[in-house]
């Protein structure tokens, strides 16, 4: 279970371009539960993540993981409970190392002891079989620069490399935005399919209403720094992409009433 209540955040305090982009945010999300995140450019999407993965420490308010408190536990100390694939499909994965080295840092993250010669010859044959899941041809290529693959393919990798952690949340920042139609509607589907057999909790940031109501099961709109609008359920299944866009509409250039937009 993820917790955060009243999570607060100013960039540059007390200059000319102070920044609050954390105002009181509070969201609680079920173990399990696949969450999707909307809001305009700016309204802190991206700092909740950061946030939650450990790059961002909030100035006030509270986050915790599972009843474990880690609002200022450093990122390191989170990389067993959280994971992440960003936007630029060259941020997740080290284009230097191979695929089976990507794999194999994802592998043995939160985990302690080194591995034998035995265990490894295990681990390429696991990596070999996640990988054919793929459907990409990738099980044949272990070796190659990570460099070497496309956008979607890295996309594609990331995610494998998400659920190989024993993570208890996975963090999605727009993570189909950087590719073509059909590469980002692949990538989309092996997110529902590895999130449903890992069982991950999980935030998806996108820009896309369409996504936001036909993936996860539950949607929220971040303003300002808040959650204006958390909807789930039978309200949420009735909900068509433009009472989504007035919404969205609604929030742009003005304040909202705290409690405005929230239905539950
Ligand atoms: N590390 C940072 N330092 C200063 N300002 C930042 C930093 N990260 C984000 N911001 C600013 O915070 C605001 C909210 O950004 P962000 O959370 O990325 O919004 P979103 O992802 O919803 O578009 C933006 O104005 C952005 O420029
Ligand atoms: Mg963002």
């Amino acid at each position: 279970m993820l917790a955060a209540h009243n999570l607060t955040k100013t960039f540059n305090p007390g200059t000319p371009i102070e920044n609050p982009v954390l105002r009181g945010l509070s969201l609680t999300i079920e173990s399990g539960q696949f969450v999707t995140v909307i809001g305009s450019n700016g309204a802190g999407k991206s700092t909740f993540l950061n946030a939650i993965s450990g790059d961002v420490t909030p100035d006030g308010g509270t986050l915790a993981i599972d009843g474990q408190d880690v609002s200022r536990l450093p990122s390191w100390q989170r990389a067993g409970l959280v994971a992440r694939v960003f936007q630029d499909p060259m941020a997740g994965t080290c284009e230097a190392l191979t695929i089976e080295e990507n794999l194999a840092l994802a592998w043995q993250r939160g985990q302690r002891r080194g591995l034998g010669p035995a265990v490894k010859k295990a681990q390429r044959e696991l990596f070999r079989d996640k990988l054919a899941t793929l459907r990409l041809g990738l099980e044949n290529r272990l070796a190659d620069r990570m460099g070497l693959l496309s956008g979607g393919q890295r996309q594609a990798v990331s995610l494998l490399m998400a659920s190989l952690q024993p993570s208890r949340i996975l963090l999605l920042d727009e993570h189909t935005a950087a590719l073509d139609p059909k590469t980002a509607a692949f990538v989309l589907e092996l997110t529902d399919r590895i999130v449903q057999e890992n069982r991950l909790t999980t935030l998806m940031v996108t820009h896309s209403m369409r996504q936001a109501l036909d993936h996860g099961g539950r949607t929220v709109m971040l303003h300002q720094g808040r959650v204006v609008l958390d909807v789930d359920g039978e309200t949420r299944a009735r909900m068509q992409v433009a009472d989504l866009l007035s919404m969205f509409e609604k929030t742009r250039g003005e304040t909202v009433d705290d409690d405005a937009l929230l239905l539950g």
